[in-house]
């Protein structure tokens, strides 16, 4: 008997083939999911993540406040044409301080998750200000009264530590200077070198235009300047062999 008339009897008793078809599947399954239960973390760890500075985690809050997640994503696929005009696709890790994340599943505007260091700050405040002085065709709103509206420092260790309840490792040391790290990242006379050993590359000194005041403005061009910027793709993709 061939293989096609042994596979003919599968086929011809619908029982036998229903038990077959469970038996692939479960192998399959266990397979796939079995690995899951044993790795503490799928999330491979590449240098240079670090949690958000306060300034820009209370950047990050505004551009959720904001629904800025409704027209922009932040997360680049590993096609050709969105690597090509974004960069290095996102790796699971540069999101892993996210929450919630900011994936986003709307591209109204461009994917932001590289945005940093590629215009300079005046640019982003003019843009945010009023984005067709900059881009005449944007179809993006103006969030002027970011550069009007102080921000608000009660406590804000306590973001910091709502964060770490959810794993992000924020340490005793800087949550304890929460609120001076937060004003001192946008104070261009301010001593910065404890906020850089604790947040490196975090953008310090007057990042909206106006140095008297800490706005909203000067929050969200903090996190708008840091995406993308923490991982070193130079480093990361010599080691990995791409190029
Ligand atoms: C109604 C949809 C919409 C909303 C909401 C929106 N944007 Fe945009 N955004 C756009 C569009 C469209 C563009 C492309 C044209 C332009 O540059 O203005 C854009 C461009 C940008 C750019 C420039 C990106 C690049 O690579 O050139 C940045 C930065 C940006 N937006 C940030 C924000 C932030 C921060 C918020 C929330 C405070 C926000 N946007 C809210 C639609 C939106």
């Amino acid at each position: 008997m061939g293989l096609i008339d042994r596979h003919a009897i599968i086929e011809k008793n619908a029982t036998l083939l229903l038990v077959g078809s469970l038996l692939v599947v479960t192998v399959g399954g266990i397979v796939e999911i079995a690995p899951l239960f044993y790795l503490d973390n799928t999330i491979e760890k590449v240098d240079g993540m670090r949690p958000y500075s306060p300034l820009e985690l209370a950047g990050r809050n505004i551009y959720v406040r904001e629904g800025c997640y409704l027209c922009h994503s932040q997360m680049i696929r590993p096609f050709r044409d969105e690597v090509e005009r974004y960069g290095h696709y996102s790796l699971a890790a540069e999101s892993m301080y996210d929450h919630p994340f900011q994936w986003g599943s709307k591209r109204t505007g461009p994917d932001l998750a590289r945005v940093g260091d590629r215009y300079s700050n005046t640019w982003h405040v003019q843009h945010l200000t009023d984005p067709r002085s900059v881009v005449p065709e944007s179809i993006m709103p103006s969030y002027a009264f970011l550069k009007e509206t102080p921000i608000e420092v009660k406590d804000f260790s306590t973001h910091l530590v709502a964060n770490r309840h959810v794993g992000v490792p924020y340490s005793d040391d800087m949550i304890a200077h929460a609120n001076a790290d937060l004003m001192a990242q946008a104070d261009p006379n301010a001593d910065t070198t404890a906020l850089l050993a604790r947040y490196p590359k975090a953008k310090v000194g007057d990042l909206d235009g106006n140095p008297q005041q800490v706005t909203e403005m000067d929050a969200l061009v903090a996190y708008l300047q840091m995406l993308g910027t923490l991982v070193d793709f130079k480093n990361y993709d010599e080691a990995a062999g791409y190029r």
